[in-house]
């Protein structure tokens, strides 16, 4: 099992660039399997989810190369199975996301619940109610859902939450279906824009993504299309809350500022210095941080869930008591537990964390439990006194590339070993 030993302590100089954004390669590389014809994906970054997502890919009868410059080619004229291969679905919940593209193009899929972080119980009651309006039949059992889209139609559809991967799923099912299918009470997340413009590209009509309201009208088919995904905003963040932790100058590239404006207003103007310029983030960090009152996860554009364990850190070393209110995952406090391991002072009661900051944190042997719980636990011993060591790193590989070879580089001492 491979593990992260990490030197805290040390500021950060330099530059880090941001790759695409996981989970938007994650869907487009669902969403491929649309067209018969080649699709290019460029700037894909090098973790274990697209492993994964390509795995499955695979399986189905589709050809992939990944080339070492993020490079993805998807060629599924060869697709030929409707069965999404059990062992790699739990592993990868966006797996799930295959149900919508495979019943467009094979018009009937197999999917098993699936996997992910273990942050909560993550259902898929709102995917499977949308295509159920759309007319596509559905039978549970033995753990499987059994899907056949034969009969499919367009249809107007409410969401019962603006769920992502709900919105995007369904906006997949009825890109083939004669008419104007209209989705409500859809997510807006910056993933689901660039879905439509991916989609949008290939030769589909999808209109409204980034709003709440998407219509998609049918199409014949798609096309294929060379495309690069929006920036991580994920990785955007958690790299400006670790300069905002550790102190220095950072420079973050392709970025979008704006993806995470409710990050950059949390965080102190008097001590953290922020520019966006064109595709960059400067980030200069002095001192030590007020703690921020209250922080409340909310869904796009307000504070997002994948950077809440993050900001734990970053509060558990700023100066005063933070209240962090999690609404979209019931259970994605583990983190804190370890944090504590460190130093930090958290109570954790139901969906509130109430953060009282410490002077600092010190060198301790801590566990990732989940992606983003690890990435917090990464930052937090990067800006603690003393050495820590981190295990189960799987969990980040998920979603960052190694962080052993890219924080060295901006001053952090960081190494993988085993
Ligand atoms: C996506 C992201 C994940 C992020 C999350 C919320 C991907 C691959 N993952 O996950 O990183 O944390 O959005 O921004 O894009 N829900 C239901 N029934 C459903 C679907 C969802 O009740 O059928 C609930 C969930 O339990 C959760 C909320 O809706 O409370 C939001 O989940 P959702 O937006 O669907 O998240 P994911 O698409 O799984």
């Amino acid at each position: 099992m491979s593990k992260y030993i990490i030197e805290g302590g040390n500021r950060l100089r330099g530059e880090l660039d941001v790759k695409g954004a996981k989970n938007s390669v994650l869907t487009l590389l669902a969403a491929s399997v649309l067209t018969e014809e080649k699709v290019v994906l460029r700037n894909c970054p090098n973790i274990s989810d697209v492993d994964t997502m390509l795995k499955i890919l695979g399986k189905l009868g589709c050809k992939t190369q990944r080339d070492k410059d993020g490079t993805v080619i998807i060629d599924s004229s060869g697709l030929s199975s409707y069965k999404i291969p059990c062992d790699l679905a739990k592993e990868l919940r966006s797996s799930i996301f295959l149900l919508g593209s495979l019943l467009s193009r094979l018009k009937r899929a197999r999917v098993v619940y699936p996997g992910g972080c273990d942050i909560g119980l993550r259902p898929i009651d709102i995917h499977l109610a949308g295509l159920r309006e759309l007319g596509i039949k559905i039978g549970e059992k033995h753990g499987h859902i059994d899907c056949d889209c034969t009969h499919a139609r367009c249809a107007d559809i409410v969401l019962d939450l603006p769920s992502v991967g709900a919105t995007e799923n369904l906006i997949m099912a009825c890109v083939f279906l004669d008419g104007i299918s209209v989705l409500r009470n859809c997510a807006k997340e910056p993933e689901i824009v660039d879905l439509q413009n991916f989609l949008n590209a290939m030769g589909a009509k999808v209109r409204g993504a980034g709003g709440s309201v998407i219509t998609v009208e049918g199409v014949k088919s798609l096309h294929g299309v060379e495309y690069t995904p929006i920036p991580d905003r994920i990785v955007a963040g958690t790299y400006l809350i670790g300069a905002a932790m550790c102190g220095g100058e950072l420079v973050i590239g392709n970025a979008c500022a704006e993806h995470i404006s409710s990050l950059i207003a949390k965080i102190p103007k008097s001590t953290c210095k922020i520019y966006p310029r064109d595709d960059k983030i400067f980030v200069s960090s002095e001192g030590r941080h007020k703690a921020v009152p209250k922080i409340e996860t909310m869904y796009y554009p307000g504070f997002p869930t994948d950077l809440q364990a993050q900001m734990m850190a970053l509060q558990s070393i700023s100066d005063g008591t933070s209240v962090i209110v999690e609404n979209i995952f019931e259970t994605r406090f583990k983190t804190a537990s370890q944090l504590c391991k460190m130093g930090a002072d958290i109570t954790v009661s139901g969906s509130t964390a109430v953060v009282r900051g410490a002077e600092r944190l010190y060198g301790a042997q801590v566990t990732a439990t989940d992606l983003r719980g690890g990435a917090s636990l990464v930052l937090a011993a990067m800006a603690a006194q003393g050495v820590s060591e981190i295990d189960d790193i799987h969990h980040i590989d998920r979603g960052y590339e190694d962080l052993a070879e890219i924080l060295p580089t901006v001053g952090v001492r960081i190494s993988r070993v085993g």
